[in-house]
């Protein structure tokens, strides 16, 4: 073979090969390595150019080799620049830096711990001590001491979670008997709320659990009487759901205080028209009070002749309800973040 043939050659497989590869899509790896078979591999075509310069003389195949070897870098870095571009593209799928981030994910305060942080700012701001008590309460405490008599139906085992029935140990069913445990401690004058876990028998439903929250407050001093109870309860209330809400008290009936009310302040919902909430009354009941009943205060040391008093209490659970217009009691307790979230 002549020098001539074998420099043609040399420029026809250069032509060759660049055009090829320019038509390459993107991403192709498959066809780009075949490619890099066909003119770079062992039997490639750049390697049959250099088998073909045995045939010419020695000047000549410095020549031709030379040319052979501008070929061989040519074709690699048009190899090399080929698969860069696809790798960069690549990289380019697996982290697009133009993406928003993902927001963290934020914690949110529970509905019971808003309201309970709301009904604490409100009593605090009226001169209300805050304290707390045992969940795991003696038969004592939790009924003896706040005048419910033996045969009361609350202390049947279906209604109330007796630990160790013998010795009368139970899960409070009531936040009352923190108030006995602190005129134990403490003389009057006395105003305190407390907050926390109660307990009982009852099946769940959208307005039941076994497990809910009360408030109980208590207030006592020389002459305090039932205004003071009104007036306090009143201005709580309004100040939780707005001044235009109603108040109403009803009679009613607790072992522990005499007189007893039932509180009860306009529906939110249609605005004392009457709707499913309220049941088409208008009115929905939120908590319980009285005046502290004197065999209470016999029980703890006070003179009931000296002091009066009165105290109240109330479902969280219920006020949450009422407040943020959740329909089911059980949204509370499964922690599911969309419920949970909503009302921060
Ligand atoms: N302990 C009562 C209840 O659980 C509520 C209450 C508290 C009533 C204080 C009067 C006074 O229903």
């Amino acid at each position: 073979m002549k020098l001539e043939e074998i420099k043609k050659k040399i420029k026809e497989v250069g032509e060759k090969a660049v055009k090829e590869i320019s038509t390459i899509s993107e991403g192709d790896t498959e066809k780009l390595e075949r490619w890099k078979v066909k003119y770079l591999g062992r039997k490639g075509a750049v390697n049959d150019l250099f088998t073909s310069l045995s045939l010419l003389s020695s000047e000549e195949r410095k020549e031709a080799g030379i040319q052979i070897n501008a070929l061989k870098n040519k074709l690699i870095s048009a190899y090399e620049e080929n698969k860069s571009k696809i790798e960069s593209k690549r990289e380019e799928k697996k982290v697009n830096l133009s993406f928003p981030g993902k927001p963290p994910e934020t914690g949110a305060f529970h509905p019971i711990t808003l309201i309970s942080r709301e009904i604490t700012t409100i009593f605090i701001k009226m001169g209300f001590g805050v304290v707390t008590g045992p969940e795991i309460e003696t038969d004592y405490y939790n009924f003896g001491a706040l005048n419910i008599p033996d045969e009361h139906p609350s202390k049947d085992v279906w209604d109330t979670f007796y630990i160790a029935e013998k010795e009368k140990i139970l899960l409070r069913t009531h936040t009352s008997p923190v108030q006995v445990r602190i005129m134990e401690k403490v003389s009057p004058p006395l105003r305190i709320i407390t907050i926390g876990k109660c307990f009982r028998r009852d099946d769940i439903d959208a307005t039941h659990s076994p497990v809910f929250h009360q408030i109980e407050g208590l207030m006592v001093d020389r002459g305090i009487n039932f205004s003071h109870l009104k007036g306090i309860l009143t201005h709580f209330i309004m100040e939780m759901f707005g001044n235009t809400v109603k108040v109403k008290f009803t009679p009613s009936f607790f072992p522990f205080t005499e007189p007893s009310a039932e509180v009860s302040m306009s529906c939110n919902i249609c605005k004392g028209i009457g709707c499913s909430t309220c049941h088409n009354t208008g009115y929905i009941e939120v908590l319980g009070c009285g005046m502290v009943h004197p065999q209470v205060f016999r029980n703890v040391g006070y003179n009931p002749d000296e002091f009066t008093g009165f105290a109240f209490g109330m479902g969280i659970e219920r006020l949450a309800i009422i407040k943020f217009g959740i329909t089911d009691i059980r949204y509370f307790f499964q922690n599911d973040t969309r419920v949970i979230k909503q009302f921060n």
